[in-house]
């Protein structure tokens, strides 16, 4: 049997990708260095230790798991470090993508999946993205990312590769099950720092911009469930194994919520009174960021089960207080 490679499958969105993966029976071989990634996060699935940018290691995995499919999530995400420090981002995103692209060429991998970003489209006029948007990246994170992209596509005229792109809006939530979660430390997203909040773990929650051009005068993004998002992983493979033409997709819902709006989901999912700080716009956040998601839909028939803010916020935050049992047991 075949087996699908999955870099960074040790990390939040991998994760729950390789656990949907192994709960349909696929044959699942992580990648992950554990820079940000956890062992145990692969459960069941088996785990190599090591980078994607090395080759005689990618090249071996390749050989020896008979991979015919790869999901690449390994990269780093955090949109003001890659400001701070571009080529840690082009390094490891940008440069460490090509050398698998090489591995895979090299080994007759035909099928790639790649998790790209909404920061591609940078600070959009009408805050509304579809595909054939122009991208126009405002950090080297995203910069990073439509590098890599374009490399995939390059390489897929060139020869008999296939890819799915899929540019991720806000990803948030956690398995509904609680079995995986998000684990990041020193997180930065607004839903994470929330329940982070309202479990305990920091003394308050700002709100960066409450001037912006929006109906309560806070940013409005595109929060999308971990689980649909992960979902559309498995349905691109079956896109790409049914012999299905390279795709670029938006994954998203199609609506958006504000910062307030998520904020007080939070209050009224957790219980707990926040204290929250207006404090200025955060340098480099765009007011409004929504996918136009027919695509997704339309190709691989993909359907959301939980386009639902207080689910979203009912997993995370039922992650975060296992999370903070097990630092902190009775
Ligand atoms: C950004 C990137 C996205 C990337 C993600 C993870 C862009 C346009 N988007 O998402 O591609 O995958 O980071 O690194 O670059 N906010 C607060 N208080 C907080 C935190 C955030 O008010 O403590 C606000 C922000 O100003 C924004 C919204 O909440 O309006 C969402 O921010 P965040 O969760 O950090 O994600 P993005 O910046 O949208």
């Amino acid at each position: 049997m075949k087996s699908i490679l999955v870099t960074g499958g040790a990390g939040y969105i991998g994760s729950h990708v390789v656990q949907q993966l192994r709960g349909r029976g696929e044959r699942v071989v992580v990648l992950d260095n554990l820079y940000s990634g956890f062992a145990d996060a692969v459960r069941d699935a088996e785990l190599v230790v090591g980078n994607v940018g090395d080759q005689v290691l990618v090249s071996r995995v390749l050989a020896e798991h008979r991979v015919d499919a790869v999901m690449h999530f390994a990269a780093h995400t955090v949109v003001p470090e890659s400001v701070r420090d571009p080529l840690k981002y082009y390094g490891n995103n940008t440069c460490n993508t090509r050398n698998l692209l090489a591995c895979c060429a090299e080994a007759g991998v035909d099928k790639i999946i790649f998790s790209s970003t909404a920061a591609v489209y940078g600070a959009l006029a009408g805050g509304i993205a579809d595909e054939d948007t122009a991208t126009q990246p405002i950090n080297p994170y995203g910069m990073s990312k439509l590098m890599s992209e374009t490399m995939l596509r390059d390489l897929s005229a060139a020869s008999a590769l296939r890819h799915v792109i899929l540019r991720y809006f806000n990803v948030a939530g956690c398995d509904p099950q609680g079995r995986i979660g998000q684990r990041t430390p020193n997180a930065t997203l607004l839903l994470k720092v929330a329940c982070e909040h309202a479990v305990g773990k920091r003394p308050s929650l700002s709100i960066f911009g409450t001037d912006y051009d929006t109906p309560d005068g806070t940013g409005i993004r595109d929060y999308i469930h971990v689980e649909d998002l992960a979902a559309a992983h498995l349905q691109a493979l079956d896109h790409l194994r049914a012999n299905g033409e390279s795709l670029t997709l938006n994954g998203g819902y199609g609506h958006g919520y504000s910062v307030r709006e998520v904020i007080d989901t939070v209050r009224r999912v957790s219980g707990r009174s926040l204290n929250v700080i207006e404090q200025p716009r955060r340098e480099g956040d765009p007011p409004m960021l929504i996918a136009r998601a027919d695509r997704l839909r339309q190709r691989l028939g993909w359907t959301p089960r939980h386009d639902d803010l207080e689910f979203i916020v009912r997993t995370a935050l039922a992650w975060e207080r296992r999370l903070a049992a097990a630092e902190h047991p009775p």
